[in-house]
């Protein structure tokens, strides 16, 4: 049996057929029922109602994923569910650099028919047990409204930044890169767009492997918008290729010279090749504005423009975060200050939830145990929820600031500084594109 005919949350179903529901995993290999659950998801998130053609191109190029729906018998167009929502297996590079298979959720939708009913507490919950059973360490997900995710145990473990520079004002500081930009299709830059994602998540907490439709839709290969973007590649000095970036041109009204570059999409390998795609976009002619989405909090871009306040940015939450097995979770990551703390954690859930003795010595390495009497002298100590132990996971929330708001309670003063101090990653995690 392959992860995503896992059999469904009995659980679930249960509760949902109280109320008349039928949860059930939606059959791909029947065009019927893949199309009917591709609507219910696109009206979900309000968006038109699919046409042939982009239901056949999603058809034919997305993956397999776990797919599921809530149907209900007395729906008028049968063949599209009340709720939706996809779960596959990613790895997810934590700091230090290893990859730990994450619960990835999506598509969770429900209809405006049957809201605030507890489907998507169904679904959500469901969705737990089923990456528990799998023996995954991890769940993520991208949220539409920060307000529905921290009651399951999720917390925001990554940020990004919406950066708009104002061309004009900007003075390259940053080096000359000594290789090319060159415009590329989407479909030739796929096999090296796939090589340099992997070649970032080597070193990037935070980063996730994407599908080839997932990134193909970044890049302009697919989607709904493709015909407006366009895709450059950079290749360094022997040729190989290290970055790409894709973007898309608004005008502006009454006046060429102040286009819009709204880049989709800017990932290097290396910090040549993302200044060098940086360079070419703050260069373009008739561009007064360019606009980059999903940037790292840590985008050294700002720092290479000669004018700090040439860019402006905002800042929102991206990649959540769930631990469902603590010892697993935390001996896979590397910790940047040797430590002895003790972690007591609240999981309403159960699947975090006890007191945990975490150990690093200089080396990074981590030993976890359940800690079943006292705790070893001299260690830390601290007690926090599982959405608090999630956000701060992967180095990119301060666990003082935790404790500043309330949300981690220091057992003895400077616990949650040393917390802080081990659980600091080698750079900013990110996740380099919403999912
Ligand atoms: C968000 C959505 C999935 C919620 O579905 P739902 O079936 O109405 O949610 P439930 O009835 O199971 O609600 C469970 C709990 O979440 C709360 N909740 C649900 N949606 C919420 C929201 N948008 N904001 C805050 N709380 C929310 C409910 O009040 C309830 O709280 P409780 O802990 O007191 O029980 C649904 O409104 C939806 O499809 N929205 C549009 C698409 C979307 O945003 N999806 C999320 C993608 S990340």
């Amino acid at each position: 049996m392959s992860f995503h005919d896992a059999p469904i949350d009995p659980t679930s179903a249960e509760r949902l057929a109280q109320s008349g529901l039928e949860l059930r995993l939606v059959d791909l290999d029947d065009p019927a029922a893949h199309y009917g659950w591709l609507q219910a998801e696109r009206r979900g998130f309000h968006m038109t109602a699919g046409n042939d053609g982009q239901l056949a191109e999603v058809r034919a190029a997305a993956p397999r994923r776990r797919t599921v729906g809530v149907f209900d018998p007395e729906s008028l167009i049968e063949a599209e569910p009340v709720a939706t929502t996809q779960s596959w297996a990613a790895p997810l590079t934590v700091p230090g650099g290893a990859q730990v298979p994450t619960w990835c959720i999506s598509s969770v939708t429900v209809a405006p028919t049957h809201r605030r009913r507890g489907i998507a507490r169904a679904l959500l919950e469901g969705e737990l047990r089923a990456a528990a059973a799998a023996g995954l360490p991890l769940a993520a997900l991208t949220v539409s409204e920060t307000t529905i995710y921290g009651r399951y145990g999720f917390g925001a473990a990554t940020f990004a930044d919406v950066i708009e520079i104002e061309t004009k004002r900007v003075r390259w500081t940053g080096p000359d890169a000594p290789g090319r930009v060159r415009f590329v299709e989407p479909s030739r830059l796929l096999p090296d767009a796939l090589r340099i994602t992997d070649a970032v998540r080597a070193f990037q907490p935070g980063a996730l492997r994407y599908d080839e439709h997932l990134l193909g839709t970044a890049i302009g290969l697919y989607g709904d918008d493709r015909e407006k973007l366009r895709t450059v590649r950079y290749d360094d000095a022997n040729g190989v290729p290290q970055g790409f970036a894709c973007y898309g041109l608004t005008p502006t009204e009454g006046d060429f010279t102040k286009h819009t570059a709204t880049v989709r999409y800017l990932l290097g390998a290396t910090d040549e090749a993302v200044a060098a795609l940086w360079r070419f976009l703050l260069e373009l002619d008739l561009v007064s504005t360019v606009r980059a989405t999903e940037r790292p909090v840590d985008e050294p871009a700002v720092w290479q423009l000669g004018d700090l306040r040439a860019a402006r940015r905002r800042r929102s939450d991206r990649l959540w975060l769930r631990v469902l097995d603590v010892p697993a979770a935390l001996a896979a990551r590397r910790y940047a200050a040797p430590v002895s703390l003790v972690l007591e954690v609240d999981d309403p859930y159960g699947f975090a939830a006890g007191r945990f003795l975490l150990e690093a010595g200089a080396d990074g390495a981590g030993h976890v145990a359940r800690l079943e009497g006292e705790a070893p002298e001299g260690a830390a100590s601290v007690a926090l929820p599982v959405s608090e132990l999630s956000a701060i996971y992967l180095g990119g929330v301060a666990a003082t600031t935790l404790a500043r708001a309330g949300r981690v309670t220091e057992h003895a003063p400077g616990a949650a500084l040393v917390l802080e101090r081990a659980f600091a990653a080698e750079r900013a995690p990110w996740l380099t594109l919403e999912f």
